[in-house]
């Protein structure tokens, strides 16, 4: 069928980040949130970060336009029916996404491919929501969405060969690069990542090292480019402790039991980044 517009559903830091990659693709985007500030805050962040690339020279003020031109704001799922690719970014809410998902398989077209960028709900459970399940599909994208080249694409029971196809056509259009996973709790990536965040709690709790010396072990000793304490500021430590549990949850064994550290810093509601302090408190400038 012939590409028409990709439709992105939530429009937090995920949803505005997928947006914005696909519109420097070149491609048209449909951007919808059921909140008017959450779309509000998207585009003035993308505006700013697509400002800061032409600043730096990366684009010219030619690809600058055309970037913001790409991007389409609608105010009712409805107008999401042109869509031939839709990728739903909306919060980690099985509820959620099932009152969303059986509105647009009404919706769209019946050609379209229907994707979700979930980390934690099955693919397949998703993917029994709407009526033709062979269309249904997992895009996990990475945070920052712009920055990071990877996506999952996640294969449910029923999503078929086809299905499979346009999604990895689509993830390498945008300049991304695609993996292919069978749909099992933390897809590839959270499989390893989390428990790797959790670990690094029990060090820091069991006063093993100080989490700057955690974080400087990692960066140092294995090339990554944030360290795991850091990382998980990043993330948001709300996020990162769902993903644990979801793990500890599915395959019942003790060694993904999520840190105690971890679980009283997120009812503290210290998440990280987002809420100002986690390991780092990012309101005093100990971390920008
Ligand atoms: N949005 C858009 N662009 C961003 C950005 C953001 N939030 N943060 C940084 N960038 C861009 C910068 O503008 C800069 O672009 P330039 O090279 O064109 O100037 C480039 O990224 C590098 O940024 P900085 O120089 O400021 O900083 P770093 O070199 O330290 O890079 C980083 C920052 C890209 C965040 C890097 O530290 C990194 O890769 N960290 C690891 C991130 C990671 O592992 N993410 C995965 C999280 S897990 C996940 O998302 C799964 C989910 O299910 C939990």
């Amino acid at each position: 069928m012939n590409e028409g517009p990709i439709a992105v559903v939530g429009t937090g830091t995920m949803g505005a980040g997928i947006a914005q990659v696909i519109a420097q693709s070149g491609k048209a985007v449909l951007l919808y949130d059921q909140s008017a500030d959450a779309v509000n805050k998207a585009l003035a962040g993308t505006r700013n970060r697509i400002q800061r690339l032409l600043e730096r020279k990366r684009i010219t003020q030619e690809q600058h336009d055309s970037i913001l031109a790409n991007l389409k704001v609608v105010s009712d799922l409805d107008d999401l029916k042109p869509a031939t690719f839709l990728i739903e970014a909306i919060f980690e809410s099985y509820p959620a996404k099932e009152v969303l998902f059986k509105q647009l398989d009404k919706i769209v077209s019946p050609d379209a491919i229907l994707a979700s960028n979930t980390s934690t709900i099955p693919i397949t459970k998703l993917a029994a929501l709407v009526s033709n399940q062979g269309r249904f599909v997992g895009t996990h994208f990475f945070n920052p969405a712009p920055v990071m080249k990877l996506v999952e694409v996640i294969r449910g029971l029923n999503t078929t060969q086809a299905t499979m196809d346009r999604a990895i056509a689509l993830m390498k259009s945008i300049d991304k690069t695609p993996v292919t996973v069978v749909d099992a709790p933390g897809f590839i990536v959270n499989r390893i990542l989390a428990p790797m965040l959790n670990e690094a709690c029990f060090i820091l709790q069991e006063g093993i090292a100080s989490k700057e010396d955690i974080d400087m072990a990692m960066k140092l000793g294995t090339n990554h480019p944030m360290g795991p304490l850091e990382l998980a500021d990043l993330v948001g430590l709300d996020i990162a402790l769902h993903t644990q549990e979801i793990l500890f949850e599915e395959f019942g064994d003790s060694k993904y039991r999520p840190a105690p550290l971890l679980k009283k810093m997120v009812a503290a509601g210290l998440l990280g980044r987002k809420s100002g302090k986690g390991f780092y408190d990012y309101s005093t400038g100990e971390k920008k």
